[in-house]
């Protein structure tokens, strides 16, 4: 039975929530789920935009024939051939086999390498369709997050169809609406997660996106995930602008810390105790063996300051911090201040290894000496724990 929503009069929701994916895309832990996106508007003519992930096609297939209501199937408008948005296309055109597929010259190549589709119409940057009363003006969106992506903007409705933009982990329950659930406590961290794991790299391009979005009144955000955004827009749009201009969320202090026996781990919570005596709020601890890189990446993006510590391990950084600092460089990671901690029973050699990756990386300032512990955390270790706390502490002050 169908289970389609209603956003306008004339435009529905058809996606449908997978709460049994364990890895979006094979490596992110969803463990609340995720919500695949499809929208239909019912004009003269009938238009669909975007299909969804197998997991789910199903119910989108009943919701897509509920909400036409025996209503013929016009144009299938495709923003992003990524499967989670492209796996059930093959099965619309089988159901509504008339239907006209307009797509992006890139997308349409990828229509033919995953399903042999050639009879794609191609359209670009500016170019128009009218389905009776709506006017759909097209976006190029490259890299945000396939080079082929498209973007619809709805001048009649002023509602932007926004491919994975502005979208985010978390099944949808209930309201499908922002404005209707507590999307700062419920969704923010996800989408936090989401963007700087899945987009992170390509700012400029987001960058580039936001400008042009910016030249039209936005009543309404249909993104590919999450929730559909009607009020309230500026406040996640100025999220997404700090995320893409690579800026801090917080200003405070991320530790993130590697420990094979518990020593690394105490100069972490040594120094982030001395960091809060200095007055500095927002500080958060992390072990990165046990939390998900996913979170990790997230984590060291939103805040203004890092300090990663790590044992020395084969003459090299421990195995899971050498992931995590390799992580951020793929993602672009950038324009933050940190700070470094090491230790080595016998040669250590991870701070400077540290610093040689992070300060490959644009815009990275380095605060104060690097702290170095052979084995166990000494009295003159905490006290360059403490003095490196209080440099990063002034280092705000600096900022400020
Ligand atoms: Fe939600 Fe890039 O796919």
């Amino acid at each position: 039975m169908e289970n389609a929503v209603s956003i306008t009069e004339d435009l529905y929701y058809l996606g449908a929530s997978d709460r049994r994916i364990a890895l979006f895309e094979s490596a992110f832990p969803v463990p609340r789920g995720v919500s695949y996106n499809s929208y239909l508007l019912k004009d003269e003519k009938t238009v669909l935009f975007d299909t969804v992930d197998a997991a789910v096609a199903e119910e989108f297939l009943h919701n897509l024939e509920g909400a036409l209501g025996g209503k013929k199937l016009d144009y299938l408008i495709v923003h992003h051939v990524e499967p989670d948005h492209s796996a059930s296309f093959a099965r619309v055109l089988q159901r509504y086999p008339d239907t006209a597929v307009i797509a992006s010259a890139k997308a349409a190549v990828m229509l033919k390498n995953f399903f042999s589709y050639e009879g794609a119409s191609v359209v670009k940057e500016g170019d128009v369709l009218e389905t009776g009363k709506h006017r759909l003006r097209f976006l190029a969106a490259p890299m945000v997050h396939w080079p082929e992506v498209l973007f619809t903007y709805d001048e009649t409705a002023g509602t932007l169809f926004s491919a994975d933009a502005f979208g985010t982990f978390g099944a949808l329950g209930g309201s499908i609406f922002a404005d209707e659930v507590h999307f700062e406590r419920d969704y923010l961290d996800d989408a936090r997660r989401y963007y700087f794991n899945i987009v992170a790299k390509y700012g400029v391009q987001v960058q580039n996106v936001l400008k042009k979005a910016a030249a039209f009144e936005l009543k309404t955000v249909c993104p590919l995930h999450g929730p559909v955004w009607r009020k309230d827009f500026a406040w996640y749009l100025q999220k997404y602008d700090l995320w893409s201009k690579y800026l801090p969320e917080t200003q405070g202090v991320a530790l993130f810390y590697a420990s094979v026996y518990g020593h690394t781990q105490n100069a972490a919570e040594i120094l982030a105790s001395a960091i809060a005596a200095e007055g500095v709020k927002n500080i958060a601890v992390y072990d990165v063996s046990v939390t998900d890189k996913s979170v990790l990446l997230a984590e060291a993006f939103r805040y203004s300051h890092v300090v990663f510590l790590s044992p020395t391990y084969n003459n090299g950084i421990f195995v899971n911090m050498e992931d995590f600092l390799r992580d951020l460089c793929a993602h672009g990671y950038c324009n933050r201040r940190y700070a470094l901690a090491e230790n080595g029973s016998w040669a250590p050699q991870a701070a400077r290894l540290m610093q040689e990756t992070l300060s490959s990386l644009k815009g990275m300032q380095k605060i104060g000496n690097s702290v170095s512990v052979l084995s166990a955390v000494t009295q003159q270790n905490a006290q360059e724990l403490k003095t490196l706390a209080h440099e990063i502490a002034r280092s705000f002050d600096e900022q400020i």
